[in-house]
């Protein structure tokens, strides 16, 4: 059969537009993923890459031809800290640690969370005075650091969770620029701050190893943690993971669990500050619900126009502004055909902003995730946490905790937007925002 040629993205070839992907190489990416409609492609020097949006496209990609892509090399540069853990690993190697790291995934493991998630909500609250204008973004990162900590080590985080979280966040701005950023007054500023991000890269290697013998050490001194599942993880052939496999995938769940979770938060609180209609909406769930009870306790919480309002808040920042693969061999699409070697780039940006599937797409409107609206899209439509044998392997995770962050700071909070003019995004590995938000809190008087 003979395929149609890949439409080429006329927006790649000016001088102009090489100069924007010098200075922002994963902006400019994000641009044309946009500008592709339902396929495009371009080159960037020897690269071949397509951009595919849409939706049954992107699940013969994700889910019926899996096997015939890899990850895109890009996502390697996250190895300088992350080592071979889930997020770049592939193959056979990427299957066995899949099987090992999923039972912390685990509903039941999920509800025992729950708490942690909740507490850690409301000591970010306490620490906050009434009428203090607050960072927001640095303030969810910090929240949602706490949490994944709490959740991997237990014991030991409350120990190292200072110089610990200042480690892990510069080590990952160093990765994210790594991986997005090349022009020259930056790569000077890397170098300097280079010698920072290997010393703190190094810090958190130590820290995390000198934890994992530690427990090796007390095999009977159980937290039933992150750390403990994957210390104790084995496959029915007995297989389990090494003592650098579990370094590896502590790093990854850091990294990979925490600020795609405090981006999107970020976004949320800015959107929500903007609609008095769905600030009340949550504040009335919060009041009629309450909150201590069900996290307490192990049954599964549940707010549903807070679990709506973080869909939808993720539907237009989705944490993670891209999905890359290498497609190992020639895979057919449609017409088309996507050759072996290509990168594929699959935005849920901007499949998520496709107004065939949400009408009005830049409208910020919870109730597209009311049942039966959220059931009624398409499949691969909606693709925050991507699909397939590589989703988001702490996809449920976040959505419990997203949902009691928002539900427990509507019960005790408001934050009020005092950023002046409109924040635009700055995509790095997460949908960052271009500047900083700050938010003036309220506390009810009745806390
Ligand atoms: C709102 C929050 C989150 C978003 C938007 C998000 C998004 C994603 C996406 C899109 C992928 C798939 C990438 C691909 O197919 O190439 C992914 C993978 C992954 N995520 Fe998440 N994630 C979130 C939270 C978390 C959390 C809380 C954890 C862990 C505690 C986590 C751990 C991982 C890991 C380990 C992978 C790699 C899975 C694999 O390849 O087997 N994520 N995430």
């Amino acid at each position: 059969m003979a395929y149609r040629k890949i439409p080429t993205l006329g927006a790649s070839r000016s001088l102009s537009s090489l100069l924007e992907a010098f200075k922002n190489p994963s902006a400019f990416l994000l641009k044309l993923s946009c500008a592709a409609g339902d396929i495009g492609q371009f080159k960037a020097g020897p690269v071949h890459i397509v951009c595919v949006n849409r939706p049954e496209w992107v699940h013969t990609i994700l889910v019926e031809q899996a096997s015939a892509f890899r990850k895109m090399p890009a996502v390697k540069t996250l190895s300088v800290f992350t080592g071979d853990g889930l997020l770049v690993n592939d193959g056979a190697t990427w299957a066995k640690h899949r099987r090992l790291a999923a039972p912390a995934f685990h509903r039941q493991r999920i509800l025992a969370y729950q708490e942690v998630a909740a507490q850690a909500a409301r000591e970010a609250i306490a620490s906050w005075q009434n009428g203090q204008v607050i960072d927001l973004e640095r303030e969810m990162k910090r929240l949602t650091l706490t949490i994944v900590g709490r959740a991997l080590f237990t014991r030991d985080i409350n120990e190292i969770a200072d110089e610990f979280s200042r480690d892990v966040d510069c080590a990952l701005d160093y990765v994210n620029g790594l991986a997005s950023r090349v022009t020259l007054p930056l790569v000077r500023s890397l170098a300097r701050r280079n010698r920072e991000a290997l010393a703190a890269i190094a810090r958190v290697d130590a820290t995390v190893r000198r934890l994992i013998r530690a427990r090796r050490a007390q095999p009977a001194l159980h937290d039933d943690d992150f750390l403990d599942m994957l210390l104790a993880a084995q496959t029915e052939d007995g297989e389990s993971l090494s003592d650098d496999e579990v370094r590896d995938e502590v790093i990854t769940m850091f990294v990979a669990g925490h600020e795609t979770v405090a981006t999107v938060l970020t976004w949320l609180f800015y959107l929500v500050a903007r609609f008095p209609e769905v600030q009340a909406g949550l504040e009335r769930e919060a009041r009629e619900t309450g909150i201590a009870g069900d996290a307490q306790h192990g049954a599964p919480f549940q707010r549903p126009y807070a679990l709506r309002v973080y869909k939808e808040a993720m539907r237009l920042y989705p944490g993670g502004f891209t999905i890359g693969r290498e497609a190992i061999r020639d895979v057919p699409l449609g017409d088309y055909i996507i050759p072996a070697g290509a990168w594929v780039m699959i935005s849920p940006y901007s499949v998520h902003r496709n107004p065939a599937i949400f009408p009005e797409p830049e409208q910020f409107n919870p109730e597209r995730f009311a049942p039966e609206n959220e059931q009624a899209l398409p499949r691969a439509g909606y693709i925050p946490f991507g699909i397939g044998p590589r989703a988001c392997i702490g996809g449920q995770f976040a959505l419990m905790e997203g949902q009691i962050i928002v539900s427990t700071f509507a019960q005790h909070v408001r934050l009020v937007n005092v950023t002046p003019g409109e924040v635009g995004i700055n995509p790095l590995v997460t949908l960052r925002p271009s500047r900083k938000i700050e938010m003036r809190v309220e506390k009810f008087t009745s806390d």
